[in-house]
């Protein structure tokens, strides 16, 4: 029998069952309890995403540690233990503090009077900059940070470096992949169960070679047993499997958010916000070479021979630094074997991009921040940007280069002379070629 043949009798047998099986709201109702599973698991990752966005350059939310607001952690219980008033849910009340806390504080609650002199510094008011579905989400994230972390990570052992950090979006497409295959198995065995209930098809073979697909009542051949039935299962799951496996090859080592725990509990908030240590003390490359360096030991030394104790971990994380550098406090000598101090890498693209810091700092005179965000008030960096092809070319696009003052640019003549002459007000990256394939791709 000819190819076409087997599969117009495939596509004949899936359109009749499909539109019965559309009949029976049963499917209906199955697929609806999988879809509201996912939907409930994507809430505290959108909460987390607002959270970092408006909250999160003066809240923690998952560790007990004050910033210029108090940690949120445990904070809904706090509000419905000490917040409930005039008839209000403490809840209701946290909601409105949220919004503007100087409603809270002018109605008269209690708590929320003794909360506005926790710091010098006030909240900011959020009225009308956030939805209620955002509130929704950001208020799921804060019940349970945990919820949006992405799969696996977070509590890695420290020391297993680098090629750690790809083992997150492998997890997640492997139970994408999962997924999809049991909800295939369902659609598969309620489509069957239609077939069965109504009996109705068998494949013959005619002597002339041809199939024909014959729908009648007196059928009794179990769905799972007809043919094409089978080869419509093969199909699909090829089908499956085929888009899972696209999917995870384009999105295998992308990992926004990606939070590892590492080997000594460095913290950027301490270091570059509180003590307002430059960037570029520590990562003193990213000015002119292609990588921003990871500081050795011996720059931590530079401090840490003199501050020997630190405000949350006492003794214990720095001498992680002693050990490593071979240094006894004690006797002040180094008398001890050094060991390497394994940090686990975060931000990693893939090889076959090139990617260079000093043309964006130096040259481009873009801040840190822009890319790595709120690094300043990070207890543990987390990956901020998606490091996707779109991030790097929606802004050369939108971006301008800075022409004034900047010697780099003296050899794009033309567009000088063009801003000059008044007839062109920007030039963008792109400008300049930078969304030219070959040069982010080897
Ligand atoms: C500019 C800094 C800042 C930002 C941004 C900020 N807050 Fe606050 N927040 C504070 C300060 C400071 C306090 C303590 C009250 C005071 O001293 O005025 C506070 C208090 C709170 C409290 C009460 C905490 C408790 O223990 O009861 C909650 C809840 C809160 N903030 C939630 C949020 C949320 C949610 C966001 C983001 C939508 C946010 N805050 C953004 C500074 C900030
Ligand atoms: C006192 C030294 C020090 C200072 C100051 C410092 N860093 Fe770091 N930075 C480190 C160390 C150590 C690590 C590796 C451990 C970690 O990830 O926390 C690191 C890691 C990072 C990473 C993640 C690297 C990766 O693995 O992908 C980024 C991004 C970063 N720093 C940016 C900054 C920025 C931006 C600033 C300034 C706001 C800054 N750092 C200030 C020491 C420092
Ligand atoms: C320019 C000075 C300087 C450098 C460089 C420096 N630190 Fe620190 N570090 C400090 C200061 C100041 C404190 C806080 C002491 C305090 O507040 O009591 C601190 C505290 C700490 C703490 C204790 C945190 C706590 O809460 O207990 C650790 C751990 C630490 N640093 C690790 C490092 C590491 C790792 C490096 C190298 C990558 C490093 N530091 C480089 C100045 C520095
Ligand atoms: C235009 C965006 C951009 C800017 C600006 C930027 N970075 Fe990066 N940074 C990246 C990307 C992308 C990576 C991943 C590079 C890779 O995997 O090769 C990265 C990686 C890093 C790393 C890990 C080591 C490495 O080079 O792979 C550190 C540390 C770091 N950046 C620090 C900094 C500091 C400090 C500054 C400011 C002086 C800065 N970055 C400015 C985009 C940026
Ligand atoms: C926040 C904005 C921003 C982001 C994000 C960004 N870039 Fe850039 N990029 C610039 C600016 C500004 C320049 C111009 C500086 C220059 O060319 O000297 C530039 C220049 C370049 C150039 C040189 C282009 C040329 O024609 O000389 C390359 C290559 C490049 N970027 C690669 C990347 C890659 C790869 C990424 C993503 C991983 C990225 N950039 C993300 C702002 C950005
Ligand atoms: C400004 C930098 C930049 C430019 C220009 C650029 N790319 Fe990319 N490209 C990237 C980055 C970064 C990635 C890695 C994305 C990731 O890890 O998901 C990437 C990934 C890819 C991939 C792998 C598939 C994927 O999405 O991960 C292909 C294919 C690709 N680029 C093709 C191209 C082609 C073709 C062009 C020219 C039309 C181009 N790129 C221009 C930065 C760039």
């Amino acid at each position: 029998m000819s190819i076409f043949a087997t599969l117009k009798i495939q596509i004949q047998f899936i359109f009749y069952i499909m539109i019965h099986t559309i009949k029976k709201l049963g499917l209906f109702l199955s697929f609806t309890v999988l879809s509201l599973s996912t939907v409930v698991a994507q809430d505290a990752k959108a909460g987390k995403a607002t959270f970092r966005s408006k909250c999160g350059s003066c809240h923690d939310v998952s560790l007990q540690q004050k910033m210029t607001g108090p940690a949120l952690a445990g904070v809904i219980d706090r509000w419905n233990a000490g917040g409930a008033f005039k008839g209000k849910s403490g809840e209701e009340w946290l909601k409105t503090w949220i919004y503007n806390w100087n409603d809270a504080v002018a109605s008269g609650n209690p708590y929320a009077n003794k909360m506005q002199n926790f710091d010098a510094s006030a909240m900011t008011v959020f009225a009308g900059q956030i939805s209620e579905v955002e509130y929704a989400n950001m208020l799921a994230y804060i019940k349970d940070p945990a919820a949006a972390a992405p799969a696996g990570g977070g509590d890695k052992a420290a020391g297993a470096a680098v090629t750690d950090s790809k083992d997150d979006s492998k997890t997640s497409y492997t139970l994408a992949i999962l997924g999809a295959f049991v909800l295939l198995l369902l659609l598969a065995y309620f489509l069957g169960k239609t077939a069965k209930s109504l009996d109705l098809v068998s494949v013959e073979k005619k002597k002339d070679g041809q199939f024909a697909v014959n729908i009648s009542k007196e059928d009794k051949t179990p769905f799972y047993l007809k043919s094409s039935f089978k080869s419509f299962l093969l199909l699909a799951t090829v089908l499956v499997f085929v888009f899972a496996l696209g999917k995870s090859a384009i999105g295998l080592g992308r990992q926004q958010g990606y939070q590892p725990t590492q080997p000594i509990k460095f913290s950027h908030a301490l270091h570059a916000g509180k003590n307002k240590i430059d960037c570029q003390y520590c990562h003193f490359t990213a000015a002119d070479s292609k990588h921003a360096n990871i500081p050795s030991v011996s720059t931590c030394m530079n401090c840490h021979a003199a501050v020997q104790s630190g405000p949350q971990y006492g003794k214990t994380e720095i001498n992680k630094i002693y050990e490593a550098v071979g240094w006894d406090p004690a006797t002040n000598t180094y008398s001890k074997e050094p060991k390497k101090v394994e940090w686990v890498r975060i931000h990693n693209l893939p090889d076959h991009v090139y990617f260079n810091h000093a043309q964006h700092v130096t040259a481009g005179k873009v801040e840190c921040q822009t890319c790595h965000g709120p690094i300043e008030t990070m207890e543990e960096v987390y990956q901020y940007s998606p490091l996707s092809m779109g991030w790097c070319v929606n802004c050369h696009r939108n971006h301008d280069v800075q022409f004034v003052d900047n010697a780099y640019y003296n050899t794009f003549k033309k567009f000088h002379d063009g801003m000059k002459a008044g007839d062109r007000k920007r030039v963008t990256v792109e400008d300049i070629g930078g969304t030219e394939c070959q040069k982010c791709h080897y």
